[in-house]
């Protein structure tokens, strides 16, 4: 057990939300990104994953790393999902 937070909570999915999750699935974290909205969440997971495989084309992130990134993220409009995270941004 390490004192860095593990699981990321990120209110709000629109443009400041998935980057702030895309950053800390990068960087080993869980995030539950939350929304009032699915649709947005949808988005938000389409572009959070164009932008790990914009990382793997420039050679930043190997496949692998981003197909992990990409696992580790769930989507939620329910506020209590957020519960058990260690950090809500
Ligand atoms: N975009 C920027 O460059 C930028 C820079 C600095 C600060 N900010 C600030 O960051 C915040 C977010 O900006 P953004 O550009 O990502 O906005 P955005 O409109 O792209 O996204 C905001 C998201 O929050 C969601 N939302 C609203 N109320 C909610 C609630 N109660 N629970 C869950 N989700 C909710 C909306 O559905 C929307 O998807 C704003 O306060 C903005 O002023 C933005």
């Amino acid at each position: 057990m390490t004192d860095t937070p593990q699981r990321i909570a990120v209110v709000g999915g629109g443009t400041m939300g998935r980057g702030i999750a895309q950053t800390a699935l990068t960087a080993g974290r869980e995030v539950v990104l939350c929304d009032v909205s699915e649709a947005v969440l949808d988005k938000a997971r389409e572009a959070i994953d164009g932008g790990l495989r914009r990382l793997v084309d420039k050679g930043r992130l190997e496949a692998d790393a981003a197909e992990a990134a990409l696992a580790r993220l769930s989507v939620t409009t329910r506020m209590a999902d957020l519960a058990d995270a260690t950090v809500i941004v």
